[in-house]
């Protein structure tokens, strides 16, 4: 990780995006604060994986601006490691697992500088973080979904950055897989880092992280999960769809809050 200078890792400012001119993020403002596991949460469709590209400049903006520790996006987004949704890729790409992975290091190579055995060295222990090793050389089309899923993890990792936007990194992997993530996580924000992660599982929201962002199309609510993650924002979020949300109000009213750090 980078010498850490405190600050705020990521600004939006009066955020629009549209596709073919229809808007599927409207003026979101917000700071993401430093130090925190982040959930981004809300319905399909919601701007969910849009807000991660427009932090990423992926997606033309509309109207708005992102800072990262206080500077214009292109400057700081070398501090930011991204963690792509998975259906997004193309996973019949003929590579192996390492390779995939040192694509994490080309951030930290000479301009044409090819991987030296250093960034080979972090690549391996990488994968071995997130139980991948042994399939070094396995090509990434012949790796389960749940596999691939830690394979994207450890590329993450090797950039040894100070913020990580992951887009649904739970999607589709199994108990084992989940456990090893959220261990990831914690241990990332443990050394100092933010994480901001696209959660669709309701039920572990307060669980797994500190803050949350309810988003659908605008921002519902965010901050602190004890404050912001109610029944009725959750509402507010997903509308109609109550089927979800009575066995996530059942869950809050048993949440010990006061065990939870802020
Ligand atoms: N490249 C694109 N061109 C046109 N419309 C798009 C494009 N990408 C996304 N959209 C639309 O923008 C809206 C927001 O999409 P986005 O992928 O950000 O949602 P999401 O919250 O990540 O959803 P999910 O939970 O399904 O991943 C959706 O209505 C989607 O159909
Ligand atoms: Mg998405």
């Amino acid at each position: 990780m980078s010498p850490a200078v405190p600050g705020v890792p990521i600004e939006v400012h009066d955020l629009t995006v549209a596709y073919h001119h229809r808007p599927v993020l409207w003026d979101i403002d917000l700071q993401f604060p430093e130090g925190k596991l982040i959930a981004v949460v809300g319905p399909n469709g919601a701007g969910k994986s849009t807000l991660i590209k427009a932090i990423m400049g992926l997606v033309p903006l509309a109207s708005g601006h992102v800072k990262i520790y206080g500077k214009p996006a292109e400057e700081g987004r070398a501090s930011v490691a991204y963690v792509p949704q998975r259906g997004s890729v193309d996973w019949d790409f003929p590579t192996n697992a390492l390779d995939v992975v040192l694509m994490g290091r080309y951030g930290h190579l000479p301009l044409f500088g090819r991987p030296r055995r250093r960034d080979k060295e972090i690549a391996r222990q990488s994968l071995e973080k997130v139980g991948m090793l042994e399939f070094a050389n396995r090509q990434i089309s012949q790796l389960s979904g749940g596999q691939q899923q830690r394979v994207f993890l450890a590329r993450a990792l090797t950039q040894q950055a100070r913020v990580y936007l992951m887009d649904e990194p739970f999607a589709g992997v199994d108990a084992s897989t989940e456990r090893a993530i959220v261990t990831l996580l914690h241990d990332l924000r443990e050394q100092g880092g933010t994480l901001v992660v696209v959660h669709h599982d309701l039920q572990t929201v307060p669980q797994y992280f500190d803050h949350v962002l309810l988003l659908n199309l605008r921002t519902v609510a965010f901050g602190p999960v004890a404050e912001v993650f109610t029944a009725q924002n959750l509402q507010k979020t997903y509308g109609g769809q109550l089927g979800v949300l009575t066995e996530v109000g059942e869950r809050l009213r048993n949440t010990d809050w006061s065990r939870r750090r802020g």
